[in-house]
């Protein structure tokens, strides 16, 4: 008889189990250890390390400059801080659209060296091939449909998408194709709330929105909105739940206040030194100034 080991750890059966039973499936995005762990304390579903990393983080313009090199280097912090919630690492701009093979060659880095459960890349039915690639080799793959930030020079900007019946039809066509190549969910940003609720009853597998209604399977938002960490704009569809920016610059100001009045650092912050042991300093010294 074998004993069944109980584990916290979400996994991609969790994702099927939670949309079977209607339960709604929580992600949040981080970047760090600090944040991670916070994320996993409070029981969210699952991490997503994404590329907005380059603009919330890294202070890039947009999503494009972030490298495998700089999604490794979060995504280990990322699997240190956190346990629980499955681990979805954002595959960069040029990781996985030159071919399959080199798709699949760089998906496998983040679960080998990057301690990620599964991975995450942008596209409709032209990323097929490469998702049933990475799929095939053991290496679940998260779909990210609608606005797709890596395509914003195609698009002319950060505009929802889906808002015509024929471009709607796209998105929708596009999630059963996802679907068939093997995807476990697929995250749908900014398209319209019908639409997404459209998709979601289509497909078998969860879709997870940021700004796509409350009919969509889960929800994700980049930690940094859902903070106010991150002041240069905030998206429609972001809930700010803090005002972390605001409460940085006020510890920061007081912090400066302090310190210039000498007020900082006080005795409980310092270490002391036995009078004896100083007094014996000074001598050796020969300093007789204190
Ligand atoms: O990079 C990211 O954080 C994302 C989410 C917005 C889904 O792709």
């Amino acid at each position: 008889m074998s004993a069944q080991i109980e584990s916290k750890k979400t996994t991609i059966l969790t994702f099927q189990q939670k949309k079977k039973r209607g339960e709604p499936i929580t992600v949040l995005t981080a970047y760090d250890y600090a944040t991670a762990s916070a994320v996993d304390r409070v029981g969210i579903d699952c991490i997503l390390v994404g590329d907005s990393l380059g603009m919330v983080v890294l202070g890039y313009p947009s999503t494009l400059p972030v490298t495998m090199d700089d999604m490794l280097h979060h995504c280990r912090a990322v699997a240190r801080g956190a346990q629980n919630a499955l681990l979805v690492g954002d595959m960069p701009f040029m990781s996985y659209q030159a071919s399959p093979e080199e798709a699949l060659r760089n998906a496998g880095k983040f679960l080998q060296s990057a301690g990620m459960d599964a991975v995450k890349l942008e596209g409709g039915r032209a990323m097929a091939d490469t998702i049933a690639k990475i799929v095939g080799a053991g290496i679940p793959v998260m779909g990210h449909l609608g606005l797709t930030p890596q395509s914003v020079n195609q698009f002319g900007g950060y505009h929802a998408q889906g808002r015509t019946a024929s471009a709607a039809k796209q998105i929708v066509e596009d999630a059963r194709i996802l679907e068939q190549a093997g995807c476990f969910a697929i995250v749908l940003e900014a398209i319209p709330a019908r639409v997404a609720e459209l998709i979601s009853k289509r497909i078998a597998i969860p879709t997870i929105g940021i700004g796509a209604g409350a009919g969509c399977d889960g929800q994700v938002l980049v930690s940094h909105d859902l903070l106010g960490l991150f002041d240069r704009f905030k998206p429609k569809f972001v809930k700010r739940y803090a005002n972390l920016h605001a409460e940085m610059a006020r510890a920061f100001a007081e912090y400066k206040a302090d310190v210039a009045a000498r007020a900082f650092p006080a005795t409980e912050h310092t270490f002391s030194i036995d009078d004896a042991e100083f007094a014996e300093l000074l001598k050796d010294l020969g300093d007789s100034s204190v």
